[in-house]
């Protein structure tokens, strides 16, 4: 795309959308007929592809009853390791190295304690506060687990007014009592996006292993994992991967570590060609796919078979540069059109792309009321407290001109000052 600057007009929305060269995916995806959905960092939309996959492994399960598992178009038993080598492309790593399996916290669960071994002086996890909050309960656990107090032995890192954090004081932690690090890629509200690569070396030189989740950065972002040296990640796939809700997560194990004993060990992580003489003592396959645990989830895995062919199709440098650019138009557009009175918004997400994920948060001291009031009116975001509208317009499916109502919809709501009419009370989910 060319087009440098933004203008406010309606005409200049449909200028972007016509020079768009992702545009051609909208209509693989089910997108609402009235409204528009901006929630893709929540849950991804279902596309054709997706449900031609589950619909193709349905009628293989009918069919095909237990011989699916070897059998099916794409064999069940190396789904979880077919999905991998897909996903690994989009995150810069080798196909043996990701697997996809269980659930992103049970995956945590399953690397940290691979990673973690604390020693008497040395035996702190460093993580911070700005994190979604299942990887602290998660890291919290395993700390207790080890005969440790999660109050010292976790050191949680504060943000800057509760926003952000910056690289360099996380890396000033690690002293001579850290043991590991456990990160997040993108904070999922004010959608920073860390500087993985940075934070990997300084780790690194300090002695210590460094794992991330990348849940908000997979399928938007593109990653460097073995050129970094990451040492280990997981994230999930409901989000820009748009593999469903509760879809099968993956999970990342830099090579160099494949001998190392996983901590959770179960029956679908022993050496693949071996696994049915069924002995005694557990030898896991040297790939990501030792961290497996159980059966795989064939039917929650099975959306990733179509949501990754569009993914990899569209090209995860392309996408990344439209979300850099309708993300850009969406901060340009709140600038100019909403942050004076009577309006009040602000933007909270870094404006340097280098520091963005895929989502913005727009900040508004009445977010939740207004956040309802947009689904009143068929927008579909979400609201993170205490502040923040999140949306995330998804490079696949939502257009420029999408942007641009969305604007208009927050305008006419604080002009009506529709949000007044919507109770204090918060949904269970929002
Ligand atoms: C960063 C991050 N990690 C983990 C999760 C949840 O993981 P799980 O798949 O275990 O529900 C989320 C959910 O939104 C998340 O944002």
């Amino acid at each position: 795309m060319s087009i440098s600057k933004f203008d406010t007009s309606e005409e200049f929305a449909y200028t972007l959308d016509s020079k768009d060269s992702l545009a051609r995916f909208r209509n693989r995806f089910y997108t609402p007929k009235h409204g528009i959905y901006v929630d893709g960092n929540s849950l991804g939309l279902l596309s054709n592809d997706s449900e031609n996959s589950v619909l193709r492994i349905l009628g293989e399960w009918k069919t095909l009853g237990i011989r699916g598992w070897l059998e099916a178009k794409h064999p069940w038993f190396y789904l979880a390791e077919e999905l991998g080598a897909k996903c690994a492309r989009l995150v810069g790593a080798k196909p043996q190295e990701v697997v996809a399996t269980g659930t992103t916290t049970v995956n945590i669960h399953s690397l940290v304690n691979t990673f973690y071994n604390p020693k008497v002086e040395k035996k702190t996890i460093l993580a911070d506060k700005l994190t979604f909050p299942t990887d602290i309960y998660a890291l919290r656990s395993i700390v207790r687990l080890r005969g440790l107090d999660p109050d010292d032995d976790l050191v949680l890192i504060s943000g800057t007014d509760g926003r952000f954090l910056e690289e360099e004081k996380i890396i000033d932690q690690v002293d001579n009592t850290t043991a590991l690090a456990f990160l997040p890629s993108v904070l999922y509200r004010s959608g920073q996006l860390l500087n993985i690569k940075y934070l990997t070396e300084q780790a690194h030189a300090k002695g210590i292993p460094i794992g991330f989740d990348c849940s908000h950065s997979a399928g938007v972002v593109p990653h460097q994992l073995d050129k970094w040296d990451v040492d280990f990640a997981v994230w999930c796939s409901y989000k820009y991967l748009n593999g469903g809700p509760g879809s099968t997560a993956f999970l990342y194990v830099n090579e160099e570590h494949f001998d190392r004993e996983p901590a959770l060990a179960g029956w679908f992580g022993y050496v693949k060609d071996r696994q049915f003489d069924l002995a005694v003592e557990f030898d896991h396959a040297k790939s990501a796919g030792g961290w497996q645990i159980s059966s795989p989830a064939i039917l929650s895995s099975a959306p990733l078979q179509g949501s990754l062919d569009i993914i990899l199709e569209a090209g995860i440098e392309s996408i990344r540069q439209k979300s850099l650019r309708i993300t850009a138009y969406l901060m340009y557009l709140v600038d100019e059109l909403l942050s004076k009175k009577p309006y009040d918004f602000s933007v909270g997400t870094p404006r340097e792309a280098e520091r963005r994920g895929g989502h913005v948060a727009v900040e508004h001291k009445e977010a939740m009321r207004i956040s309802e009031a947009l689904r009143a009116r068929g927008v579909i975001c979400d609201f993170r407290p205490p502040n923040i509208i999140r949306i995330a317009p998804a490079p696949l499916y939502n257009t420029f001109h999408e942007v641009w109502q969305l604007v208009q919809h927050l305008k006419d709501i604080i002009q009506d000052r529709e949000y007044e009419r919507i109770g204090e009370q918060r949904k269970p989910i929002s």
